[in-house]
């Protein structure tokens, strides 16, 4: 039966009797099988996770399991990242193909190197910038880094990331999301002065050679689709509306939000957060709609809005469904597995040499 053939076949199948089919093959695989699941998965599927997290501990979880199989439950370049992380023998599969993430196709590997030539125009690249990219990117592209010198970061150790890469070369180029490494950078006390940013569909990504010599972080023009909807009109409406509110925001979000917010971090401090906060206390949280959500039904003792008016949720994340998990683990079983992600052979030494840069700083 065709992959297409079998989910119209799971889509006709009632609810109860998917969970009941998923926890029984779950059983059956037993320490064979790792499902991770990143924060902003749906309900239904994020309960099947044997890990939950997000990139970062994903990531770390990815590098430390021994499991034969990996389900990875949530977009391609996680999937990625577990590949490069485990060994030949381990399959990671991507229960949905088409989850990707609009950010991590803002910048290509051809972009990248045009605009590492460019900048090796005006200053010497190998000696004076440590490319930084966000995990948020192609395995091409944390293989650049590996090949020069540089890193990953994700958004719960971009700081830590950040200070070690200064302390190589003075400067970073950082990608592909500019939000990330703009308020990164100003929460470390850089200044406007310090950054420029580069659009890769202009000559020297917009800038004059002046301003590229000066600047201590590159930020290329990535942005979330998902966190660019929330506003700081939004955080000041919240603000007049609960006096006592705390805004908290994912560091993906504009510097407006940023500047706005009592607290920025990535999904699982945003989590611990709320956790470690007294009763009663209320919060507006601008990041991804089903954490919100799951967070307001675990805690409610402590109001929880979400911080925009809109539904800002992430579109390729909510593609895993329990029909695609229901059929990767049937795969498994039959071992006819359609779904692996396998990063090609020439990539892998060098993304797992930046990956790894990342993991050895904590
Ligand atoms: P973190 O879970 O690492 O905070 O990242 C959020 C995100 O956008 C994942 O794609
Ligand atoms: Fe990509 Fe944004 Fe979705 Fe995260 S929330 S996967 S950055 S589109």
């Amino acid at each position: 039966m065709t992959t297409q053939a079998l989910l119209k076949q799971l889509y006709e199948t009632p609810e109860a009797d998917l969970i009941a089919e998923i926890t029984q093959l779950k059983a059956d695989l037993g320490d064979q099988l790792l499902i991770l699941g990143h924060h902003y998965q749906r309900e239904e599927v994020f309960e099947f996770a044997d890990v939950a997290g997000d990139s970062l501990k994903l990531a770390q979880k990815a590098a430390a399991t021994d499991a034969a199989n990996i389900i990875f439950c949530g977009v391609h370049f996680m999937a990625e990242m577990a590949d490069i992380l485990t060994a030949d023998h381990q399959r990671v599969i991507l229960p949905d193909l088409a989850a990707g993430c609009s950010m991590a196709d803002m910048a290509d590997d051809e972009q990248v190197s045009r605009c590492w030539q460019e900048l090796a125009t005006i200053i010497a690249t190998d000696m004076c910038v440590t490319p930084v990219t966000y995990i948020n990117s192609t395995a091409a592209l944390k293989s650049f880094c590996g090949k020069h010198e540089g890193v990953v970061c994700t958004s719960g150790n971009a700081q830590r990331v950040m200070n070690w890469a200064w302390s190589q070369r003075e400067k970073i180029l950082f990608f592909p999301d500019q939000h990330l490494g703009q308020n990164t950078a100003l929460a470390m006390g850089l200044s406007d002065d310090d950054m420029i940013i580069w659009d890769p569909y202009l000559p020297l990504g917009g800038n004059s050679p002046q301003a590229i010599a000066h600047a201590k972080l590159i930020l290329w023009k990535g942005f979330c689709s998902v966190h660019q909807l929330f506003k700081s009109e939004h955080a000041l409406t919240m603000r007049n509306n609960h006096p006592d509110i705390q805004i908290l925001a994912h560091p993906e979000c504009s510097r407006e939000v940023c500047e706005t917010a009592d607290f920025v971090g990535s999904t699982e401090r945003i989590i611990e957060h709320v956790i470690e906060a007294e009763p009663g206390q209320s919060f507006a949280i601008a990041t991804e709609l089903n954490l919100v959500n799951r967070l307001r039904i675990q805690h409610p003792d402590k109001p929880i809005w979400f911080l925009s008016p809109m539904i800002c949720m992430c579109s390729t994340m909510f593609r895993t469904d329990l029909q695609h998990l229901c059929a990767a683990l049937r795969s498994i079983q039959k071992d006819t597995i359609t779904h692996q992600i396998k990063v090609p052979e020439e990539q892998k030494p060098w993304a797992k040499l930046s990956l790894q840069r990342m993991l050895n700083l904590g």
